[in-house]
């Protein structure tokens, strides 16, 4: 049987924890060479380390998704350990809790760069390498606090507004090139960044995550590789005529 994505190689940002691991290990398991990349060294080692005790292809990569270089140097580590790039996961995210009344100069900058130009330069700099490929996948992390607003979250909204408009935008640009760009759109998914979020907010008397929860459409929050799932059907073949697309996975929680 041959796996979905034998002979791709794919580029995950920020992907030694949480929802970027859970793609690595999946895209691994269906027959992908993987590119491990984030801030966090030591994680990123082990992750790679992980799918290669499981037979598969890993390479850990340094990357600060706000630094051109480090981006030019990971596409470039991608095409000399495995001939190529084919698929980019703009995973890579920091949050904020802060209203716009609480939320400094350096709260709203380091948010912005890291979530909105994170996926700009990541985009900026796989494109010519996807060209190459012959074409290629991109899938972009958004939020649903890219999709309608918060409470709070000034600078965090505003980035994932941002992805959202990075993805359209490249969608349309691109499509003539073959390479196909779409953005997921998950709810409360359950990583170390819930946890400094909960943590965060538990000082709030208004906040209730709990209760949030129960009332939602559906009563849970996602685990990484529920997400890893789309993302991995995004970035495959099954869907090749989609495109520009914003795919929510948040138990229903942006659908009324
Ligand atoms: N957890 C949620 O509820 C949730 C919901 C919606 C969207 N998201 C988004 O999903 C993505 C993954 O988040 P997660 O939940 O796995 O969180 P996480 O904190 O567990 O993982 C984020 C990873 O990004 C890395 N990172 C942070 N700054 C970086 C930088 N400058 N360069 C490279 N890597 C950097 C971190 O080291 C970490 O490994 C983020 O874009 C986040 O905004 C998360």
């Amino acid at each position: 049987m041959t796996l979905e994505f034998a002979g791709k190689t794919v580029l995950i940002s920020g992907s030694a924890r949480g929802q970027g691991a859970a793609h690595a290990m999946r895209f691994a398991e269906e027959g992908a060479n993987v590119v491990v990349s984030d801030v966090r060294d030591e994680l990123g080692e082990g992750v790679a380390e992980r799918v290669r005790q499981k037979d598969g292809r890993a390479v850990y990569q340094h990357l600060d998704v706000r630094v051109t270089a480090q981006w030019d140097q990971a596409v470039a580590r991608a095409e000399n350990e495995f001939g190529g790039l084919d698929i980019l996961i703009n995973n890579a995210g920091i949050v904020s809790c802060d209203a716009v009344d609480a939320c400094s100069d350096d709260t709203w900058g380091i948010v912005l760069d890291t979530n909105a130009a994170g996926v700009f330069k990541g985009m900026r700099a796989a494109v010519p390498a996807l060209k190459r490929a012959g074409g290629g996948a991109i899938v972009n992390t958004a939020s649903m606090m890219g999709v309608v607003g918060s409470w709070g979250y000034a600078a965090y909204v505003s980035s994932k507004f941002a992805v959202v408009g990075l993805t359209k935008s490249a969608a349309l640009t691109y499509a003539a090139d073959n390479i196909r760009v779409n953005a997921i759109a998950p709810g409360c998914v359950d990583t170390p960044m819930l946890d400094e979020e909960k943590a965060i907010m538990a000082s709030n008397p208004y906040w209730d995550f709990d209760e949030w929860v129960a009332t939602q459409p559906i009563s849970k929050i996602a685990q990484p590789e529920e997400v890893s799932e789309l993302v991995l059907f995004l970035a495959s073949d099954r869907t090749r005529y989609c495109t520009g697309g914003v795919y929510p996975i948040d138990g229903g929680s942006t659908a009324g």
